[in-house]
């Protein structure tokens, strides 16, 4: 099949279907740093799209909305069309990350409730933090979708942290991306070890962490194929 290729970003690749519905083919690079920081991890790719459809299945289980419709192959989902906002909307349970470089917070902090954050997508500019004002300003989100947005981080929060913690591992944070079909705000990109941190009771980082702190790749990729095979297990 002939593919129409309609945009590519740092992971994954975005193809036409049909009229209603756009591939997302998952790629074998890893990026840190704003995309400084690149190589390639061969087989990446499918353990992302499969990490992110199993957890986009959980949600929409749950009956939370997302793009996704089903797989085309190993690393290709088959998702919605939808009209992304370029946010990136984080939520926190345990501090770490930029929280802790930004302000005065320790590495470790529990977050009760939750803190979430809105970041605008712009590499360039290394994804400022924007409150309603501001996206309200840029014709983002106005207050009323940016409060939608939270109460659906909360709920997303909730099915996600007790899943991992059924697994045995926890949930410090993680990072959606949001679509308009219609009226509706529509969970979008991916759910997997490149936008979400996990560690165990002991510590241990299963994440994109490990690549951010310099570890070797094959240890990065046996990391995602562990957690992948423990969550599906
Ligand atoms: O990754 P960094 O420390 O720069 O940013 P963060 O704000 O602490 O990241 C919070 C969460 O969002 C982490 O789970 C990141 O993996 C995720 N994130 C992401 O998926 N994409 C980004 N561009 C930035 C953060």
């Amino acid at each position: 099949m002939e593919l129409n290729k309609i945009s590519e970003g740092k992971t994954k690749i975005v193809y036409e279907f049909d009229k209603d519905h756009v591939l997302l083919r998952f790629k074998d690079d890893i990026t840190a740093g704003d995309g400084q920081k690149k190589d390639v991890l061969e087989g990446k790719g499918v353990l992302n799209a499969q990490t992110s459809a199993f957890f986009f299945r959980l949600l929409e289980s749950k009956g939370i909305d997302t793009h996704y419709v089903g797989m085309m192959d190993e690393r290709t989902m088959i998702v919605k069309k939808l009209k992304m906002i370029p946010v990136e909307v984080v939520l926190r349970n345990i501090a770490t990350g930029s929280i802790v470089k930004r302000l005065p917070i320790n590495e470790g902090e529990i977050f009760e409730p939750p803190i979430v954050e809105f970041f605008l997508k712009d590499d360039q500019r290394h994804d400022p933090l924007l409150n309603y004002y501001h996206m309200e300003y840029l014709k983002l989100l106005n207050r009323k979708e940016a409060e939608q947005i939270e109460d659906i981080m909360i709920k997303v929060n909730q099915i996600l942290s007790s899943f991992i913690k059924s697994k045995g591992l926890i949930l410090y944070d993680f990072k959606l991306e949001f679509g308009r079909l219609g009226n509706k705000l529509v969970i979008g990109d991916e759910i997997s070890l490149d936008s979400m941190r996990i560690r165990d009771n002991s510590g241990r980082i299963y994440d994109k962490d490990l690549y951010r702190k310099g570890q070797d790749i094959s240890i990065v990729k046996a990391s995602y194929e562990e957690f992948l095979k423990r969550i599906i297990s």
